[in-house]
């Protein structure tokens, strides 16, 4: 079904096949991968100096191991380091790394390393994608949300002042590198955000991954190693195979990746896209509003919708939006919604389920009943 699974080794991790023809690629998920990165991306590299890209927090935790593993192969580094965060997905950010690339005389046959989180990865992929009219790149990703999601796929982006993600590309990368040790130093509430994702592919498609996850999502935010482990590896399997069948998200497959996107931004919105709520946290919180949804308009029952509740409460996710303190209406949150980039000829595509796995595309949902249900859920303590 468009993805393959290699045996696991203490050298490659599992190796996840992305089945894409004339793109197909390896995601490999494992702990301590990043210290072999010079051998399982040498067919990568032809040049005895790599570009890569990273923050200023990824490059401080984890590039003297990635420069250590070129190094063994003879290899140099040249680094290209941002500031942490969404600023780094702008015009002005790309165009200094385009920059630096040409200087440098990076080539269409060349590969650009990304080691951070989805913001290093989303910039990363674009700018590879613009390149000399498409370059190569390898993803090496550090936080659990770009390990489980944004490195996986080939969305590429940066922010305008009209949005976020509304400038970018599918540019497929050439190798995924998920070393799981790099999460060990990641922030708790990053963890939770990350987690959200993976759960996600329990509730949209999966009920026999979300019951594990009911059992054991307490160990995966601990990082215990074999609980996130297996949890990394389903996630890529999921998302690999959903790619696999709809690269491009036309057929409707890819859009089920968007479950509790659509609410989940009218909160970003609500909030400014700050801190207050990360991207994880509000598809943690979009994803309880769309089960309670389905469960409004009886396609799923309430006790599914409180399994879903429960799952997120009790990895420590935020379950309910009144939490949040939110001096707005629902009207007001259903407004941000049409400003989703998701929006199709005038009309809102919602991710909802029939059932625990089994998420569908309903584009029948009058706005107006999402701005009551939103109204009421407001209350909800
Ligand atoms: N993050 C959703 C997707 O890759 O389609």
């Amino acid at each position: 079904m468009g993805v393959t699974e290699a045996a696991t080794g203490p050298t490659t991790g599992t190796v996840i096949g992305v089945e894409l023809a004339g793109r197909g690629y390896d995601v490999h998920v494992g702990r301590g991968l990043l210290d072999d990165a010079g051998t399982l991306a040498s067919s990568f590299i032809r040049k005895n100096r790599v570009p890569a890209v990273a923050d200023r927090n990824s490059h401080a935790a984890h590039g003297h191991r990635l420069e250590a593993a070129l190094a063994a192969k003879d290899l140099g580094v040249d680094w290209f380091i941002t500031e942490p965060g969404e600023g780094a997905k702008s015009w002005s950010v790309l165009e200094n790394l385009v920059d630096w690339l040409l200087e440098r005389g990076v080539e269409r046959g060349d590969h650009i390393f990304a080691l951070g989180g989805g913001v290093v990865g989303d910039l990363t992929g674009f700018a590879a994608s613009v390149l000399k009219r498409g370059c190569g790149f390898v993803q090496i990703p550090t936080t659990l949300l770009a390990q489980v999601d944004s490195s996986v796929g080939g969305k590429t982006a940066i922010n305008t002042a009209s949005g976020k993600n509304l400038v970018g590309a599918f540019h497929q990368p050439s190798l995924v590198l998920a070393d799981t040790a790099t999460l060990d130093t990641l922030p708790d509430r990053e963890m939770g955000a990350g987690y959200a994702e993976v759960i996600k592919y329990g509730i949209l498609g999966n009920a026999k991954f979300f019951r594990w996850c009911e059992e054991h999502g307490a160990k995966v935010t601990a990082r215990e190693p074999e609980a996130l482990q297996y949890a990394v590896t389903q996630s890529v399997k999921a998302k690999a195979r959903i790619v696999a069948e709809d690269e491009r998200e036309t057929s409707g497959t890819r859009a089920l990746l968007n479950l509790g996107h659509t609410f989940g931004h009218a909160l970003e919105a609500e909030t400014g896209f700050s801190d207050t709520l990360l991207h994880g946290e509000a598809v943690a919180l979009g994803m309880v509003l769309a089960a309670r949804y389905s469960a409004r308009r009886d396609y799923i029952t309430i006790d599914d919708a409180t399994c879903v509740t429960s799952a997120i409460d009790s990895a420590g996710l935020r379950s309910e939006i009144a939490s949040l303190g939110l001096d707005c209406s629902g009207e007001k949150l259903a407004a941000h919604m049409l400003h989703d980039k998701k929006m199709d000829a005038g009309t809102l595509p919602f991710i909802l389920l029939r059932g625990i796995g089994e998420a569908f595309v309903d584009r029948q949902v009058e706005m107006a009943d999402i701005a009551a249900f939103l109204s009421e859920q407001l209350q909800v303590h």
